[in-house]
């Protein structure tokens, strides 16, 4: 079977170099013959042993080429590749998770009408299969939640201030020193890579295209060493960025990615390093989670090829991976969503912490060595929506420094 590869960066690199020096070995395992005949990209390569070009038409009109493997990135020109390629009644295999969750339905949509398959595996959790279990493996299932850390940058960087004492910005400049964060960091410590991959994931699940523009972000730029120790002082609870999707008690999704304090011991507290885990939650299995490296070349290579072998084996059947496409958001208001919150205020007298107490009745109060007097660290107890929440505090009339979000159920 002879292929094309979009893109050599670090994961294109990593997949051309595995399907050549692993070729004789895939083909004893799998029967089938996986040859690269063209790398796409800007650049020159020399000394590769593939031809490389630079015209995406010269794959499109070759019928020899069955399957087009993207790793380039973004949405442009990456859609229009791949559109093309499936209507030239090619394969299309991405870890394009930008281009998955802005462009999922539709892709999916003309891979159905032209019989071809459209596959993601490596867009989510880089080397950990997570696409196939929830589309496979548990495909009799009901989901009631798929959440997890996506994002090993961020779940890196926490860790640092988690176990080391690091500043946000020291533990950011040592990710940024080993590789893990790019250059410009924005896409992962502001939430935007875990929220196409949560959306990928609930897509999946739950079976409507959620688009990331009607999610509710926030990143971990905002979070201090300070509400790290509080979070410390509750049962050494750590702070996690994740990205929720869960069936609320009315039936509804409703989904968020933001930093959350979860209890040490629970399902995704002991994510390390850049690792990333994915908690899936079934009606019939309960609880799975999912769990590995979330990122890098060979890793992510894994995932690619994953999906390149399942083409190659099932040549002319279709993996009937589909979700519809959805004009209203599929998503709950987040503010509707029953939550528990911790807050650090900053309050002018004494009587505003009676104040707090009238409003939010019980709360828990949080200590900290050598705090200034004037700061106060508390969490609410009772669930509530998170717009009663604000309401209160508003009314409270402090100056609130932090507030992040407890999670109580994975
Ligand atoms: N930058 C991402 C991470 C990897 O740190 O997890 C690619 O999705």
């Amino acid at each position: 079977m002879k292929i094309a590869i979009i893109g050599h960066g670090v994961v294109g690199s990593g997949v051309a170099e595995t399907l050549l020096q692993k070729r004789e070995e895939l083909k004893v395992k799998t029967g089938v013959d996986l040859e690269v005949k063209y790398v796409l990209d800007l650049l020159e390569f020399p000394g590769l042993a593939i031809p490389v070009i630079h015209d995406f038409s010269i794959i499109e009109q070759d019928p020899e080429v069955s399957l087009v493997v993207e790793t380039m990135g973004g949405l442009s020109p990456a859609f229009e590749f791949a559109s093309r390629s499936l209507r030239a009644n090619k394969d299309y295999v991405t870890s394009n998770k930008e281009l998955v969750a802005q462009k999922g339905a539709q892709l999916l949509k003309i891979a159905k009408e032209m019989g071809r398959n459209f596959l993601f595996e490596a867009s989510v959790g880089g080397a950990i299969p997570v696409i196939r279990p929830i589309h496979q493996c548990l495909e009799a299932n009901s989901f009631s939640e798929v959440s997890g850390i996506l994002n090993g940058t961020t779940n890196f960087i926490l860790e640092r201030m988690i176990d080391d004492g690091a500043q946000f910005d020291d533990a950011l400049a040592l990710a940024q020193k080993l590789g893990y964060a790019e250059k410009d960091p924005s896409a992962d410590i502001d939430g935007l890579d875990t929220c196409r991959k949560i959306c990928i994931l609930a897509s999946l699940a739950y079976g409507k295209h959620v688009y990331p523009k009607d999610i509710h972000i926030e990143g971990i730029r905002d979070i201090n060493l300070i509400d790290v120790q509080y979070a410390a002082s509750w049962d050494s609870r750590v702070i996690k960025l994740i990205g929720k999707s869960k069936i609320n008690p009315e039936g509804k999704l409703a989904m968020i990615v933001c930093p959350m304090i979860v209890r040490r011991g629970s399902l995704l507290s002991s994510v390390n390093g850049v690792n990333n885990a994915v908690l899936v939650r079934g009606d019939l299995v309960g609880d799975i989670v999912l769990y590995g490296r979330g990122a890098g070349k060979y890793p992510t290579a894994s995932a690619v090829i994953a999906d390149v072998i399942d083409c190659a084996v099932h040549r002319g059947s279709r993996r009937e991976i589909y979700w519809e496409d959805s004009e209203e958001p599929a998503v709950t208001n987040y503010l509707d969503e029953l939550t528990q919150m911790y807050f650090r205020i900053s309050i002018r007298e004494k009587e505003d912490i009676d104040t707090v107490r009238a409003e939010f009745g019980n709360i828990r109060v949080l200590t900290r060595k050598n705090a200034a007097w004037s700061e106060f660290a508390f969490v609410t107890e009772e669930q509530m929506p998170e717009r009663e929440i604000i309401r209160k505090i508003a009314r409270c009339g402090v100056l609130v420094d932090t507030m992040i979000r407890v999670e109580s159920e994975i």
